[in-house]
């Protein structure tokens, strides 16, 4: 039977292989075609990430469509993913058609947060749309961060997943959104393991720019089968268009195509690095045929 693309087929399939897939942030067009051509190339399952950068910029529904249509048509295995939502973005995302959504609570008290993760899982599970939440906050890179402040804490990790019903879990084990100063980040394996033990469910790690590979593998090793990462990429398209512009004056579109060739061999390094490269279902599909 085909296994349809969906983004709990995605997570599942990289938790039965043990590898993780990767969530990338779109910002514009160009970004968008980089990250569905390292998919393409590197026959990858991808989640396109419309996050928090882009929805001030653009809005919501004008990033969900370019995103679409960009994707429509295309041989990528990818799935359009809300990253960081609010509560009013997540019912907009699901009139809209978002295949997968992330309703970002961490901010508000435990039990808040569990109650409208709760209402938010229900809603989006009726729309058949899987949902990943967040427990634990994750910090903006910064020195002399207070990590006991922001780790996910193991016995509410339980009752969180058991009470809402939410698909994957984000959590905080020592990773921080963009890239920390050098100093080696504090990531507690072993509280990962832990919260894969008493929830059962796919947990997702965020701000993964800049951390090491060997910490990557002891990640998923430990129960991480989806990973964000968007500043290293954010990076090497920025590389591109400022050594374009660093020969002398040049066209805008020569710089922008710079970018992109740089950020799809950034992406797809990274699909490799998660071990999803040459897992998309058609990959998947024609080795099976094969056999
Ligand atoms: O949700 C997006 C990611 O967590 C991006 O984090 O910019 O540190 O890679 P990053
Ligand atoms: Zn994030």
């Amino acid at each position: 039977m085909m296994t349809p693309n969906t983004a709990e087929n995605y997570v599942a399939r990289a938790r039965a292989g043990g590898y993780a897939v990767g969530g990338f942030n779109m910002h514009n067009p160009e970004t968008t075609q980089a990250l569905i051509a390292a998919s393409i190339r590197s026959q990858s399952p991808v989640f396109l990430q419309v996050g928090r950068a882009i929805v001030p910029h653009m809005g919501l529904e004008a990033a969900y469509r370019m995103t679409r249509r960009e994707l429509d048509g295309t041989e990528a295995d990818a799935v359009i993913h809300l990253d960081h939502g609010t509560y009013g973005e997540v019912f907009e995302a699901l009139r809209l058609g978002f295949d997968s959504i992330m309703f970002d609570g961490s901010h508000l008290p435990f039990e808040e947060n569990l109650k409208t993760t709760r209402y938010v899982v229900q809603v989006a599970h009726s729309f058949g749309v899987p949902v990943e939440a967040e427990l634990g906050s994750i910090p903006d890179a910064s020195n002399g961060i207070d990590w006991s402040a922001h780790y996910t804490n193991v016995d509410e990790a339980e009752r969180f997943v058991a009470e809402t019903g939410v698909d994957f879990l984000a959590i905080s084990a020592g990773v921080m959104h963009g890239i920390s100063s050098g100093d080696p980040l504090p990531l507690d394996i072993e509280r990962i393991q832990h919260i894969r033990d008493v929830t059962g469910v796919p947990l997702v790690l965020h701000g993964a720019s800049g951390v090491p590979a060997s910490d990557i593998s002891a990640a998923i090793a430990a129960g991480v089968h989806k990973l964000n990462a968007d500043t290293d990429l954010r990076h090497a398209f920025r590389r591109g268009i400022e050594e374009t512009w660093a020969k002398g004056d040049r066209q805008f579109e020569d710089a922008m195509s710079e970018g992109k060739r740089q950020m799809i061999e950034a992406t797809i390094a990274k699909m490799r690095e998660y071990g999803c490269a040459g897992a998309s279902t058609a990959t998947v599909l024609t080795e099976a045929r094969a056999r």
